[in-house]
């Protein structure tokens, strides 16, 4: 068995870090809960949706496979281990961010994911790596062809499944010209190639997909679901459209941030030079009017205020990037979909970011309590704006953008990832699904 102790050496210096500088109430508490519940029993716990359970308790196995199944016992109570290794943060600092530490360490030594190999680029194996659908492409690049120490080398030894297909890619390749929103094509692809692999090899059926996922940041991701949703039910879907009151299930789908990354460059600017107290501008936003939440926001302070700086169009002389880093306050509203790349600028910007926006599952907040570093203002509360953000006190000003700061190594690419980055966050995100799954054999 490969053991690499170099990730793990980092993550203990990172975790002994933490123990000083990190104020650990960044991290919510569901982590704790997640794997407190787990590791009582290999049962899903009362977390889960009722579709897991009576799902998890079905799971059966190919009779004749018998050496499989050892194997399969053998990953099993590995996960276990983890579960209750994870459980088991240094006694007298036991906080959330130690579990997450643990939970990373985990994830470091034993995380395996088998990406299937069937199918041809660019539909498969391939996405966009620049733009605002690109961590499809950074992640499938990530697992395919970065040497990834979760990348498993052979499906006997996996705790997941990749389904390798883009979202994005057959939406540019099968679509233009747009001519038809029906979601027929994308539908016969996906389903296409979950029917390929789970004839081929036993690991569908076995799970009944539960341990299999997909990525993608496309508005369309969501929809594949609806190509068979029975047999697709359990699937892990990591999507930027985590939009609540469309399906998506935060116990069972994982939210991602939705990033713009420029041609050339890994995302936007990090200029945080500009600290809490030398920032003039109140709130800014400028944007196209996409979407219900944008329509409204515009109506209500577009070019009206001189203090909540609100745009359709940005006069050509000016930057983006630097009126968003000279705002206190950056306005994060959902587009046509959920989530909005200004989210990560923002962050990256050491700009506090306002989330506006309705059913927005957040991205990553099994780990990340968002209420203590951002400031979300529901669709109906867009006159009051103003109101709510000169009712932060300077005080709590500072606390939130400190914070902001804090967490921004969770909202950047590196390539190759590295612990606690945004494509390590997101492999994490799965890695709770999956040691929380406990399949039955
Ligand atoms: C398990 O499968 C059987 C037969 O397919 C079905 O009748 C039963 O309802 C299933 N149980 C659960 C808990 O889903
Ligand atoms: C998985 O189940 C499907 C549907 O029941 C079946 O057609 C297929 O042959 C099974 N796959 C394997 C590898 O047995
Ligand atoms: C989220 O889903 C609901 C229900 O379909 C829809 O009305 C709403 O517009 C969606 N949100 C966004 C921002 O698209
Ligand atoms: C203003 O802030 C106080 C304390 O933080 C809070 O209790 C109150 O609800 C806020 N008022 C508005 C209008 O947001």
């Amino acid at each position: 068995m490969r053991f690499s102790l170099a990730p793990t050496l980092l993550l203990l210096v990172l975790l002994l870090f933490y123990q000083h500088h990190s104020s650990s109430n960044l991290y919510s508490n569901t982590l704790s809960s997640f794997v407190d519940a787990t590791s009582l029993a290999l049962s899903p716990s009362p977390f889960l949706s009722m579709d897991f359970r009576s799902h998890s308790s079905n799971f059966t196995l190919i009779p004749s496979a018998q050496k499989k199944e050892k194997t399969r016992n053998g990953i099993e109570e590995g996960l276990a281990k983890s579960r209750a290794a994870i459980h088991e943060a240094p006694k007298p600092t036991k906080t959330f961010f130690m579990k997450l530490c643990r939970s990373h360490i985990e994830m470091e030594k034993k995380f395996k994911v088998w990406v299937y190999r069937e199918g041809e680029i660019p539909l498969v194996h391939m996405g966009p790596m620049n733009s605002i659908y690109s961590i499809e492409g950074q992640f499938l690049d990530e697992i395919e062809r970065a040497m990834s120490p979760f990348a498993a080398s052979h499906p006997d030894e996996a705790h997941t499944f990749l389904i390798p297909v883009s979202i994005a890619n057959v939406v540019h390749y099968l679509y233009r010209p747009l001519v038809t929103y029906s979601r027929k094509q994308l539908h016969n692809v996906f389903l296409d190639y979950v029917n390929v692999v789970a004839h081929k090899y036993p690991y569908w059926n076995r799970s009944q997909g539960a341990d299999h996922f997909f990525v993608s940041c496309h508005d369309w991701a969501p929809d594949v679901s609806g190509s068979n949703p029975e047999m697709l039910k359990n699937m892990i879907r990591v999507l930027c459209n985590a939009n609540t009151s469309e399906g998506f299930m935060p116990q069972r789908d994982v939210s991602i941030p939705e990033i713009n990354i420029p041609g050339g460059h890994l995302g936007p600017p990090h200029l945080s030079s500009s600290s809490g107290h030398d920032r003039s501008i109140l709130a800014f936003f400028a944007g196209g009017s996409h979407g219900y939440i944008r329509k409204i926001l515009l109506k209500h302070w577009k070019d009206k205020d001189e203090e909540v700086q609100v745009h359709e169009y940005l006069p050509k002389n000016q930057d983006y990037f630097k009126l968003m880093s000279k705002a206190r306050f950056c306005l994060c509203p959902s587009g046509y979909e959920v989530a909005s790349p200004r989210i990560v600028a923002s962050i990256n910007l050491g700009c506090v970011p306002v989330i506006i926006s309705d059913h927005y599952a957040l991205p990553f907040s099994d780990v990340l309590d968002w209420s203590k570093f951002t400031i979300h203002i529901p669709s109906e509360k867009i006159p009051e704006i103003k109101t709510i953000l000169k009712n932060v006190s300077g005080r709590r000003y500072l606390v939130l953008q400190r914070r902001v700061l804090q967490v921004q190594r969770h909202f950047v690419i590196n390539r190759p990832s590295q612990p606690f980055d945004m494509l390590r966050m997101l492999f994490h995100s799965v890695w709770l699904r999956r040691l929380n799954i406990g399949l039955h054999l």
